[in-house]
């Protein structure tokens, strides 16, 4: 089978399509044809090198995945930290694989969970969003971002929203964003009651200062850089909270939660509440024009190789 492979740190020319054997399906898993897998930042970090936990290489990227079962059932799921989804063949374990919702297509299949389940989880869990709340979403029109913005609308949210750049804040607005800005304007945005923060840096820290007394803001990643220090004084002066999220170590800890949540999120995008914004898609040996496209900054949406 055909599978990318990254053999060595450093720029998208370091991932390399190569033909090799095609896995077989340990206890409790199932080999999946792939027919769309999606990119998450993860891989560009840890092709950088920027990742604090890399995996052994040489790797094959790719932690989400849409295809056929080999007996015919179309589905999505999560792959194993250890990769393998940028190819041809995954094997998933099938705790992990759920049906596709039947209108619903291989690319927006790959798109679905690392995302949504970034923007839900947090969002019911830990500062959980309620009808009539305001709340802010940073990257707004990244793949966590536009998947927030949609959640936060979902649970009844006011949902405000905040890009790197003006052409970026179509997407927000169109999901549904009642304001949309660029970080230079955040503070127009007013108080909020929740932040969902994808970017860190100083965004964070900033993003904080908007916050009502008893919100809450989550941090879910640092594509912007690596988080300000934030002092238990700055949040018990203010009244508010911080929360850290972080996907992979959930589903080791508490895979029934996640499990739980991605039915909760398959039933809302079968209802037509939310669903995966694929902006753009790439043949399998472009998938360095993919990584290219999400560490210039210039992606919207999901990114995903298509085979
Ligand atoms: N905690 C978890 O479990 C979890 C799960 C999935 C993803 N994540 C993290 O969440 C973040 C977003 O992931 P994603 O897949 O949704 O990516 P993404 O939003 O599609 O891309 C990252 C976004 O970050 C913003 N950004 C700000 N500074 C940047 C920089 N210097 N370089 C590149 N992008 C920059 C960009 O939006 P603007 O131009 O609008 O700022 C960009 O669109 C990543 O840090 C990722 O690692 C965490």
């Amino acid at each position: 089978m055909r599978a990318v492979v990254l053999e060595r740190q450093g720029g998208p020319e370091a991932l390399v399509v190569h033909e090799l054997p095609s896995p077989t399906a340990g206890e409790g898993q199932v080999l999946v044809s792939v027919r769309a897998a999606g990119v998450n930042f993860l891989e560009v970090l840890v092709r950088q090198g920027m990742y604090p936990q890399p995996p052994e290489l040489p790797w094959v990227p790719g932690l989400e995945v849409a295809g056929l079962t080999e007996s015919g059932r179309r589905v999505l799921g999560l792959v194993r930290a250890t990769g393998g989804g940028y190819a041809e063949v995954a094997a998933v374990d099938e705790d992990w694989l759920f049906d596709l919702p039947p209108d619903a297509s291989f690319e927006e299949g790959a798109a679905f969970l690392m995302a949504f389940l970034t923007a839900w989880l947090p969002l019911t869990r830990q500062a959980p969003v309620r009808h009539g709340m305001r709340l802010l979403v940073t990257a707004a029109a990244g793949a966590v971002g536009s998947a927030a913005v949609q959640v936060g609308r979902a649970l009844g949210a006011e949902v405000v929203a905040a890009a790197g750049s003006e052409e970026k804040l179509a997407l927000p607005r169109s999901l549904g964003a009642v304001e949309a800005v660029t970080y230079d304007a955040i503070e127009e945005l007013g108080q909020v009651d929740v932040v969902l923060d994808p970017v860190g840096g100083p965004l964070l820290a900033g993003a904080l200062r908007l916050l009502r007394p008893l919100g809450a803001a989550v941090a879910v990643g640092y594509a912007g850089g690596p988080w300000e220090p934030v002092s238990p004084q700055q949040l018990v002066g203010r009244n508010v909270g911080l929360h850290g999220f972080y996907l992979g170590r959930l589903m080791q800890r508490e895979p029934a939660i996640v499990r739980d949540a991605a039915r909760d999120l398959l039933r809302l995008w079968a209802q037509g509440i939310v669903r995966p914004v694929v902006g753009s898609t790439y043949p399998l040996d472009q998938a360095g024009e993919a990584h290219r496209l999400i560490e210039e900054r210039r992606s919207t949406g999901k990114v995903v190789l298509v085979l």
